[in-house]
C-alpha cells in the first residue's frame, strides 16, 4: 500500500495496534502519528515501525497550526482519528478534558482537514478519506434483549459517550454541509495487548498475577460485547479501503460477557499461566465495590452491514484471545512498567 496515512491518537491501545498492523501489512506505507501522549500512551507500542516510513509528533488535535502544518508537509492520502480521552471513569471524575479533546479537538482536526482539502487539486482530491473512530456508547445502554444497528438512535449515558456522540455529530455534519469524504465505525469492547491498565480486561489481569483484590462493579452483571483488538483493526482498514464514503459502520464481537464472566475467566488462565497463590484460586480475589454512577447496563453489537458490505466478520474467539492477551502481559514486564509509572492509577479514583 503507497499511502501516507495521518493517524491521531497512535500511542495509544487501538491507534498503536493499527499502526503495528499496517506496518506488517505493507513495505510502502508511510504513517504521521499526531499524538499529545497523554498518560494513557506510550512510544514503546509501536516497537516495528521502521524509522524511514514512520514519523510521532507529540501534539494536540486542537492545535491549528501544528494539524495545517503536518497537513501540508506530508499530504495524507487518507486520515484515522483514534485521538481521544477514552476511559468513562476518568470523564465521571473530570469531564473538562473529554470535551476538550473529543470535542473541540475533533472539530478542529475536522476543519483544518476540510479547508486542506478543499484547496487540493480536483485530481488528487478523489481518492482522500477521514475515518473517525468512535464507540458502540453513542447508543446507550440495552435491556436483555437487543442489538445496537447503525440507525439506532443516539442516547448516550456518561460524559465519555456525550463527547464521543458530539464528535460523530460534527464528523456527520462536515459530510453532509461541506462534502468531505469521511467514514465512522462505532465499536464495541476492545480488549488485547498494550491496553492501558485502567480498563477491566488489563487492570484485573495486572491485579490477578500480583495478588491484589480485583474490583468489581455493582453485582458483576453488566455485560459488554468483547471484541479482539486486532479485528477491530482489520474492519477499520476494510472500512478505509472499501467504505462507502458517508456511512457509518458497527463493529463488534458477537460475544457478550458479564462483567463477572470476564473476571471469573482471567483468574483461571492466570491461575493456570502463572500458577495459583498460596491463598487459593485467585477467584478469591474478587472484590464487589460501589457501582460506576449511570453505569450502561448492557451493549450488543449488529454489525450485519459491515459483513453484509465487505465482507468483514472477527476472527479470533474470546477465550484465545483472552490467553493471548494475557500470556502478553506476563511476558512485557517493560511495558508495564512505562504503563504503570504513567501520571494516573486507577485506585486513585476512589472505586476500591
Ligand atoms: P487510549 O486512551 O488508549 O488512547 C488514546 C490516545 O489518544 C493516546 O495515545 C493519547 O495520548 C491520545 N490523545 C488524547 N488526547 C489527544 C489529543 N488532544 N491530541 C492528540 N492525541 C491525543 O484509547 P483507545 O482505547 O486506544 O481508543 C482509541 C479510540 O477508539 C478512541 O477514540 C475511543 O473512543 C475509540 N474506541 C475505543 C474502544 C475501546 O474499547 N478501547 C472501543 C470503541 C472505540
Ligand atoms: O464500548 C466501547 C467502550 O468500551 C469504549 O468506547 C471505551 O473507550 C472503553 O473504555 C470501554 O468502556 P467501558 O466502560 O465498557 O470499559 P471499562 O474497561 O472501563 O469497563 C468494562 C466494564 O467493566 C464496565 O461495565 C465497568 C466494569 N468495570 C470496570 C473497571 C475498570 C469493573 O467492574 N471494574 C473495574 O475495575
Amino acid at each position: 500500500m503507497n499511502r501516507t496515512i495521518l493517524v491521531t491518537g497512535g500511542a495509544g491501545f487501538i491507534g498503536s495496534c493499527f499502526i503495528r498492523q499496517l506496518f506488517q501489512d505493507s513495505t510502502e506505507v508511510r504513517v504521521v502519528n499526531l499524538d499529545k501522549l497523554t498518560y494513557a500512551a506510550t512510544t514503546l507500542s509501536t516497537p516495528n515501525a521502521p524509522a524511514d516510513r514512520y514519523q510521532l509528533v507529540e501534539g494536540d488535535i486542537g492545535d491549528a497550526q501544528l494539524v495545517e502544518a503536518l497537513l501540508e508537509e506530508h499530504q495524507p492520502d487518507w486520515i484515522v482519528n483514534f485521538a481521544a480521552e477514552s476511559h468513562v471513569d476518568r470523564s465521571i471524575d473530570g469531564p473538562a478534558a473529554f470535551v476538550a479533546t473529543n470535542v473541540v479537538g475533533t472539530c478542529n482536526l475536522l476543519d483544518r482537514v476540510y479547508q486542506w482539502w478543499r484547496q487540493r487539486a480536483e485530481e488528487t482530491q478523489r481518492d482522500f478519506r477521514f475515518l473517525h473512530v468512535s464507540t458502540d456508547e453513542v447508543y446507550g445502554s440495552l435491556g436483555p434483549t437487543g442489538l445496537f444497528r447503525e440507525d439506532t438512535p443516539y442516547r448516550p449515558n456518561s460524559p465519555y459517550s456525550a463527547s464521543k456522540a458530539a464528535s460523530d455529530h460534527f464528523v456527520r455534519a462536515y459530510h453532509h454541509t461541506f462534502g468531505l469524504p469521511v467514514l465512522t465505525t462505532n465499536c464495541s469492547n476492545n480488549y488485547g495487548p498494550y491496553q492501558f491498565p485502567e480498563k477491566l480486561i488489563p487492570l484485573v489481569t495486572l491485579n490477578a498475577i500480583a495478588g491484589k483484590a480485583l474490583p468489581v462493579y455493582g453485582d458483576g452483571s453488566n455485560v459488554r460485547d468483547w471484541l479482539f483488538v486486532e479485528d477491530h483493526c482489520r474492519a477499520i482498514q476494510t472500512v478505509l479501503q472499501q467504505g462507502r464514503v458517508g456511512e457509518v459502520y458497527n463493529v463488534g464481537g458477537d460475544n457478550e460477557q458479564s462483567n463477572l464472566q470476564v473476571v471469573q475467566t482471567i483468574c483461571d488462565v492466570v491461575d493456570e499461566l502463572s500458577g495459583a497463590l498460596p491463598g487459593g484460586p485467585r477467584r478469591n480475589l474478587i472484590t464487589f465495590v460501589k457501582d460506576r454512577p449511570g453505569h450502561d447496563r448492557r451493549y450488543a453489537i449488529d454489525f450485519g452491514k459491515l459483513h453484509t458490505e465487505l465482507g468483514w466478520q472477527p476472527q479470533l474467539d474470546f477465550e484465545n484471545g483472552l490467553r493471548q492477551t494475557i500470556a502478553w502481559y506476563l511476558e512485557n514486564q517493560a511495558w508495564v512498567d512505562a504503563a504503570s509509572s504513567a501520571n494516573y492509577a486507577g485506585e486513585r479514583l476512589g472505586h476500591v
